[in-house]
């Protein structure tokens, strides 16, 4: 552990970071969530900002994001947060000298196409990519057409290896950084397609049951992912881990 752990220094704590190359046939996944010390990423069924993280979180949430191609999320996250994916200016630059993009790509995950279309999420600097089996009713499509672009992924549902090679193939994204939620993160874990955990200790204890935890699927994940932590900053109570997963 000596020399891995650091307070977070001012600026951006991974400013030099750099990710590996994407495997073959998908992109190189990071996922970042932040949890409670007793392991919840909600709060009475939902996160809203403060909840959990501290404004220190958002920022370095912000640096991650300035390192990826774009950012993915499952359906009923981007409902419950309906927010434009904007980094601030200044990241902009930094993105450019790392070959990025501006601005990263949003992405969704739905089977049900239920999305806010009239929201300021499909309003920010890039058009959302809906991901969604050929199964999604037809009217959702017709009244998302002009705010995001549609591809198709599965017959019932997403298939998440066939998503994530085209992903790569289609849309030239590398690096993906996935934001939950625990539904969605399970089927990457299952699917062995989740490289690196950042992961936000708040300083704080839930307590509820019916909350969320950072990764939830029916069974557990096997083999279960082994994780070595990379780097641990600190801000005052808070901690910031990343971590490389290894699937043995
Ligand atoms: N603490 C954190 O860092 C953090 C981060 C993110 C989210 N959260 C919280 O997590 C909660 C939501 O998480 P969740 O696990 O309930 O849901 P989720 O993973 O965000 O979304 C689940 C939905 O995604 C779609 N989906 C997932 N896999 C799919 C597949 N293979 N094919 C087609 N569609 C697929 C479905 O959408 P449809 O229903 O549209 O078909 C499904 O209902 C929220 O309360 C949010 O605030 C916390």
């Amino acid at each position: 552990m000596q020399g891995l752990f650091a307070a977070v220094p001012s600026g951006d704590p991974y400013r030099t970071m750099s990710l590996p190359a994407a495997p073959p046939k998908r992109p190189y996944v990071i996922m970042n969530m932040v949890s409670s010390v007793d392991g919840k990423t909600t709060v009475n069924g939902r996160l809203s900002a403060g909840d959990l993280g501290s404004s220190t979180d958002r920022h370095v949430m912000d640096c991650v994001r300035s390192h990826v191609d774009a950012v993915i999320w499952g359906a009923a996250t981007m409902r419950q947060s309906p927010h434009p994916l904007v980094l601030p200016p200044d990241m902009e630059s930094v993105r450019r000298e790392r070959g990025l993009e501006p601005q990263p790509l949003p992405i969704i995950v739905t089977a049900a196409g239920m999305l806010p279309f009239q929201s300021a999420a499909f309003e920010g600097p890039r058009q959302p990519l809906v991901v969604c089996p050929r199964s999604i009713p037809e009217q959702q499509v017709e009244m998302g057409r002009d705010r995001a672009h549609f591809e198709y992924q599965g017959r019932e549902e997403v298939c998440i290896p066939s998503m994530l090679r085209a992903l790569k193939e289609t849309y030239g994204i590398t690096k993906l950084l996935l934001e939950g939620g625990p539904q969605l993160n399970y089927q990457f874990f299952q699917n062995q397609a989740v490289d690196e955990v950042f992961w936000t200790a708040a300083p704080k204890i839930n307590g509820a049951a019916e909350d969320l935890s950072m990764v939830m699927g029916p069974a557990p994940l096997s083999p279960p992912p082994q994780l070595s932590l990379l780097s641990l900053f600190s801000q005052g109570s808070e901690l910031f881990a990343r971590y490389a997963v290894q699937y043995s």
